[in-house]
């Protein structure tokens, strides 16, 4: 939610302020994009800024119309709206004398802290939160004579959380900033330094990174990095490597990230399970550094998610409670903390996070912790805040995600949920080794069934093209199917702006059956006819009833199962799998459907209207 880039550069530094940190916010676009902008210092002793509501390009043609002096240093905003509506003025940066800042996050007390620069005369010109922080920042500024120290002295005077960074121009050659419950990360260069919200802003110029910790100012100057806490105490910050290159940000050819991370899905399935057995075979996963006696005596799991993550939870039910026997609740993050929830020592809280920076999640995460439970985190980006403030963390190898709903981080973090289910049982000697072997062959063999479902595509996207002026689509599943005909139904929601719902199909004639009208399109998630019978035949019954009442019947169904050809409008099959593996498979027709139909319709499907990829505020 909102990106941030910050850049400073010596003369020798190759890239030019300003295009860095123009491309930095590209690459950042999916965090927010209500409105864009730049504010420069340099030579000249001047700051100057750009900014624009609307996407990027708006403002990229303003500087174009009116182009800006050299710099040294440049931070760029690209804004999710929380105060004050997406206009030009409430863009970010904001202003106070020779003074920019820009923020991520929300300042819960700016009206105290208005009210009292109001009653001194400040004269406001947005009615956002953050401009209450650069009148501060310019006025400790004047008090201290030193950017670093008047940042801290700031920070400590906010409530709520923030990523702020700022440029004064009278040090055109140094950027600070600070961080409180939002991410930010430093890029680590010859000559130059980066900081951005996260490292897909500086990925194009360096892979070398520091993850600030919580309360931190960091000062960045062209050739020095230095951290201290919101006292002005030397911190330290935490080196790493990043893993993935400028290329994996890329569309590489597709017409749309969406578009390419679904055709990403058999790597990201197949990354995230490499590297985690050992010679013999055996399940290994060593980052999860929760004391073996801690997880045997396990006999409670929470999981804790939002949206599209949390659907990847309730699959996880699904197949930990099998494997394991081990009840697991799946709870939506900003349920779980504000309704007491029962959790103690002997809990484990799987918090789970594409981004690590949902902060439904984060404070779901602390809120366990403080009751006692282990929290173990199964989270895409390295840096990001919630593995580190878990006891452990699992990482998904999805690669970047950039389009904003979420589709192969989806397939990795049910895939990470299979593995910690059969860790947990093989630990706890739930299952034989051979049993755990043979399901993790049955996994590996998932990237490449995936494949196949892609490559068998072109009728899925047939029929999303020919249904784009469709008004509702109803989803339904069983068992694991349930959660994946939620997914496909928030997909649809998200990407084509079409009302749609996903319901267990066992519900049906509990309600949602009235919906049912001719032509009512109806999705429906068949399980396999190989599992439990009865399960199969159950879902066959509720397509004949919704068929006998007019519905539409679009059934994603397993390779060989003729029973529901007569009761099915369309089949799109997908190879077999063992139930509990299914949804691997069975989202994806329901992805690209999606991602298709609102591509027909013309809508931007890499940043659907009010969205934003990390949403970092409650
Ligand atoms: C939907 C989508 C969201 C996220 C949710 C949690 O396509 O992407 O529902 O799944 O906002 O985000 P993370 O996983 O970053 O915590």
């Amino acid at each position: 939610m909102c990106g941030i880039v910050g850049y400073v550069g010596s003369p020798v530094a190759s890239a030019r302020p300003l295009e860095v940190v123009i491309e930095g916010l590209r690459r950042l676009e999916y965090r927010g994009y209500d409105s864009a902008g730049v504010a420069l210092v340099g030579p000249s002793g001047v700051l100057a800024t750009a900014k624009k509501a609307g996407k990027l390009a708006n403002l990229v043609e303003e500087i174009d119309a009116h182009p800006l002096p050299d710099a040294t240093a440049a931070i760029g905003h690209t804004r999710w709206a929380t105060h004050g509506g997406p206009t030009d003025v409430n863009a970010h940066p904001h202003v106070a004398g020779d003074l920019a800042v820009i923020h991520n996050g929300i300042v819960e007390n700016f009206a105290v802290l208005k009210a009292q620069l109001v009653a001194d005369g400040v004269e406001f010109a947005s009615e956002t939160d953050t401009e209450v922080v650069a009148h501060l920042l310019a006025r400790a500024y004047t008090e201290t004579g030193d950017l670093t120290t008047a940042m801290g002295r700031v920070a400590r005077a906010l409530e709520g959380t923030f990523t702020l960074l700022a440029v004064h121009a009278a040090v055109p050659d140094t950027v600070v900033g600070a961080r409180h419950d939002s991410p930010l990360v430093v890029g680590l260069g010859t000559g130059e330094n980066f900081l951005g919200s996260d490292v897909a802003a500086f990925i194009a110029h360096t892979r070398e990174a520091l993850e600030l910790g919580q309360d931190q100012v960091v000062t960045i100057t062209p050739d020095e990095v230095r951290v201290t806490d919101f006292d002005g105490v030397p911190a330290q910050a935490r080196r790493y490597t990043v893993d993935w290159d400028a290329a994996a940000a890329e569309k590489g050819g597709f017409r749309s990230f969406m578009d390419k991370e679904i055709h990403d899905q058999p790597h990201a399935v197949a990354d995230t399970l490499l590297g985690r057995t050992d010679v013999s075979g055996r399940l290994v996963l060593d980052e999860v550094r929760i004391e073996e006696s801690v997880l045997r005596a396990v006999d409670k799991i929470v999981v804790v998610a939002c949206g599209t993550a949390a659907y990847a939870g309730h699959v996880a039910k699904y197949a930990i409670e099998h494997w394991c026997r081990i009840p697991v609740e799946v709870e939506l993050a900003h349920e779980f903390r504000y309704r007491d929830p029962v959790v103690d020592e002997r809990t484990l809280v799987v918090a789970v996070s594409q981004s690590g920076e949902t902060m439904d999640t984060l404070m779901a995460v602390r809120h366990a912790r403080e009751q006692g439970a282990k929290v173990l985190a199964i989270v895409n980006t390295h840096g990001s805040t919630i593995p580190r403030e878990s006891d452990a963390v699992l990482y998904t190898h999805a690669g970047p995600e950039i389009a904003v709903a979420s589709t192969k981080a989806f397939l990795s973090q049910i895939t990470a949920a299979y593995l910690l289910g059969l860790y947990l049982a093989q630990l706890r000697g739930n299952m034989y080794a051979d049993e755990v072997a043979r399901i993790l062959d049955e996994l590996r063999a998932i990237p490449d069934k995936i494949q196949q479902v892609l490559d068998r595509a072109g009728r899925v996207r047939e029929i999303a093209r020919w249904m784009a002026d469709t008004q509702s689509v109803l989803f339904l599943g069983r068992h694991v199917g349930f959660p994946v005909a939620m997914e496909g139904a928030l997909k649809l929601k998200e990407l084509a702006y079409i009302h749609a719902e996903g319901f267990a199909a066992g519900e049906l004639k509990h309600g949602p059956i009235a919906l049912i009208e001719p032509g009512q399109p109806v999705f429906v998630v068949v399980p396999s006819p190989r599992g439990r019978h009865s399960l199969h035949s159950k879902v066959v019954s509720n397509i004949q009833e919704i068929r006998a009442r007019g519905a539409r019947t679009l059934v994603i169904a397993e390779d060989g199962d003729e029973a529901v050809r007569p009761f099915a409008d369309e089949v799109f099959y997908v190879p077999q799998s063992p139930t509990l593996l299914a949804p691997l498979l069975a989202v994806v027709p329901l992805q690209i459907f999606a991602c298709e139909l609102a591509t027909a319709k013309g809508l931007d499907v890499d940043q659907p209207r009010n969205l934003a990829k990390s949403v970092t505020v409650e």
